[in-house]
């Protein structure tokens, strides 16, 4: 596996494999891999010939209380699952590199409505940051397909309108969440969770899982599952933000709906999780 830090290198490997006629998938992540992030590996590597993945902790997606100081970067490991999982290439460049005239003066890609509900409704900016360093990293990378995890269903909406509005020729695949044992989804943030935390964090898979069983029962109580969802959370233990039953596009559920996706952000002690459950009838 290749490993580059500049644009430069990056755009040099991507013109001979284009040149080839390779076609490339593409994941973006910001490094501190686990098991789902390599499923999304395995999945890209079934959807075109040459992988490549990044690494970059974007600043511009955290705000300013959010743990962009404390988020773990573990590089070396990072590059050496990479390669047993069967990577090309790994991308892994600075804060300068992406961002040479500093972070506040960059041009900012926005996608109005999806970026202020939800997650974008808690954590201003959120969506702004990252529909920018997603749209940079394809102009670098020039992937014909790039996989996202489903666990930020609202990060992959985000993409998909992107890629849609500004008409990139880009396959945009989401895979499903992967799961611990207990249902917690993985996230790289559940290392901050202390070890009665992680006891506790997967009564949110279970609230999930209830409130699409509701659903499939015949309930239309949207607002009443709702709270009920938002109580159960919070004496368990949590802060939660929201529990929203949505159409897949985020939007208000048709009354004739036959699709969900159910979505939820609580902290619990000072780590944030978010996770979903999408049902089909
Ligand atoms: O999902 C993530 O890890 C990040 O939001 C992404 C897509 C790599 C952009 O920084």
């Amino acid at each position: 596996m290749l490993t580059v830090h500049t644009v430069a290198e990056l755009r040099a490997q991507v013109a001979r494999w284009k040149q080839a006629g390779d076609r490339i998938a593409f994941v973006p992540t910001m490094g501190n891999l686990h098991a789902g992030h390599l499923q999304l590996i395995a999945r890209a590597r079934t959807a075109a010939p040459r992988t490549v993945a990044s690494v970059f902790v974007n600043p511009l997606q955290f705000g300013p209380n959010e743990d962009f100081e404390r988020y773990p970067r573990t590089l070396p490991d990072d590059r050496a699952k990479l390669e047993a999982a069967g990577c090309d290439l790994l991308f892994a460049p600075d804060v300068p590199e992406m961002y040479p005239r500093g972070r506040d003066a960059f041009t900012t890609v926005s996608v109005p409505g999806l970026n202020a509900l939800l997650d974008g409704e808690f954590r201003p900016g959120h969506f702004d940051g990252v529909a920018t360093v997603v749209s940079l990293l394809f102009h670098q990378v020039q992937p014909d397909i790039a996989v996202f995890g489903e666990k930020d269903w609202q990060q992959l909406q985000v993409i998909r309108r992107m890629v849609g509005d500004l008409q990139m020729p880009i396959a945009i695949l989401g895979h499903p969440t992967a799961r611990d044992a207990d249902g917690l989804a993985m996230s790289s943030r559940n290392q901050y969770l202390s070890a009665d935390e992680r006891r506790v964090a997967p009564e949110i898979h279970r609230t999930l899982v209830d409130v699409t069983g509701s659903l499939a029962a015949g309930s239309r109580d949207y607002a009443g599952l709702q709270q009920g969802a938002m109580a159960r959370l919070s004496a368990a233990g949590f802060a939660p933000q929201y529990v929203q039953i949505r159409a897949p596009n985020l939007s208000d559920p048709a009354p004739d709906a036959t699709e969900w996706v159910v979505l939820v952000a609580a902290f619990l002690g000072r780590t944030r999780l978010i996770d979903n459950r999408y049902l089909c009838l």
